[in-house]
């Protein structure tokens, strides 16, 4: 299985409130399929989560009532952005079905619980890509909390035999500084503990699940012998494809986990 993560930088505009790149998301669902491999695809929550999440602290859990409308709202405008990745994926030739795991999962003190997963193995036993996403999820310490994409995958990498792990972006791999930014930004063709513990401080603005260094902390979790970690940029056409196919591009690698 490969797992592949379609961040909220490439599928939606993460600035703007609920902007949705469809030709984008089209064109890497194309590419999925293209590949012919058995690919399970988790996918951000981009400006469909982050902005209302911030605004209202929902990364902390319930703390009053007033959240409670922007919980209702962020589960609507995530499970409305699922759809529309699910439509792409479908349109693409690629029987999927969204698994919102805030209705399925609960979380503990901020640690998503996929249970024994009997829902996921059956779709993906019946040839259906189960598509899960960034959601808010309820939280049996802090009564909700915010889960990420990057967590569902560390889920699935321990229930589904993962030989590839891959997390597409809309930049090439991870950069010292904001590439967007600043020119002498470098780029990192690998990344271990060790050199994230000392770029991150220089790093971009954390959103709500911890940016940048989040996934690539995340990333260098899933990594184990025999299985591969990359980050790549979905927004150059062919490249997903390319890694896919298993041949070398532009990314940075996550070294760990031997
Ligand atoms: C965020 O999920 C979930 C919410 C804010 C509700 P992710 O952390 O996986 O989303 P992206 O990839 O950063 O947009």
């Amino acid at each position: 299985m490969i797992l592949v993560k379609l961040g909220g930088s490439v599928i939606t505009d993460k600035s703007e409130y609920r902007t949705f790149d469809a030709p984008g998301v089209a064109m890497l669902c194309r590419e999925i399929k293209d590949s012919g491999k058995d690919v399970i695809v988790v996918h951000g929550a981009g400006s469909f989560g982050h902005i209302i999440a911030k605004e209202h602290g929902l990364a902390d859990g319930y703390k009053d009532k007033s959240q409670i409308p922007a919980v209702a709202e962020v589960c609507r405008d995530v499970r409305e952005l699922n759809g529309m990745v699910v439509s792409e994926l479908i349109s693409a030739g690629i029987p999927a079905v969204g698994v919102p795991p805030g209705s399925c999962f609960m979380m503990d003190d901020g640690v998503l619980s996929l249970g024994d997963a009997e829902v996921l193995r059956r779709f993906v036993d019946l040839g259906i890509m189960p598509v899960m996403f960034g959601d808010v999820v309820l939280d049996r310490k802090q009564g909700f909390g915010i889960c990420s994409g990057d967590q569902v995958m560390e889920r699935l990498c321990d229930l589904f035999p993962t030989e590839s792990v891959v997390f597409v972006s809309d930049v090439d791999g991870l950069y010292s500084t904001n590439p967007k930014e600043d020119p002498d930004a470098v780029m990192y063709g690998v990344v271990t503990e060790d050199l994230l513990g000392n770029v991150e401080s220089a790093m971009y603005v954390a959103d709500v699940t911890g940016g940048v260094a989040g996934k690539m902390r995340s990333m260098l979790r899933m990594c184990a012998p025999g299985r591969d970690c990359h980050m790549i940029n979905g927004k150059v056409p062919g490249r997903l494809l390319s890694l896919l196919r298993g041949e070398e591009v532009i990314s940075t690698k996550a070294i760990g986990g031997d």
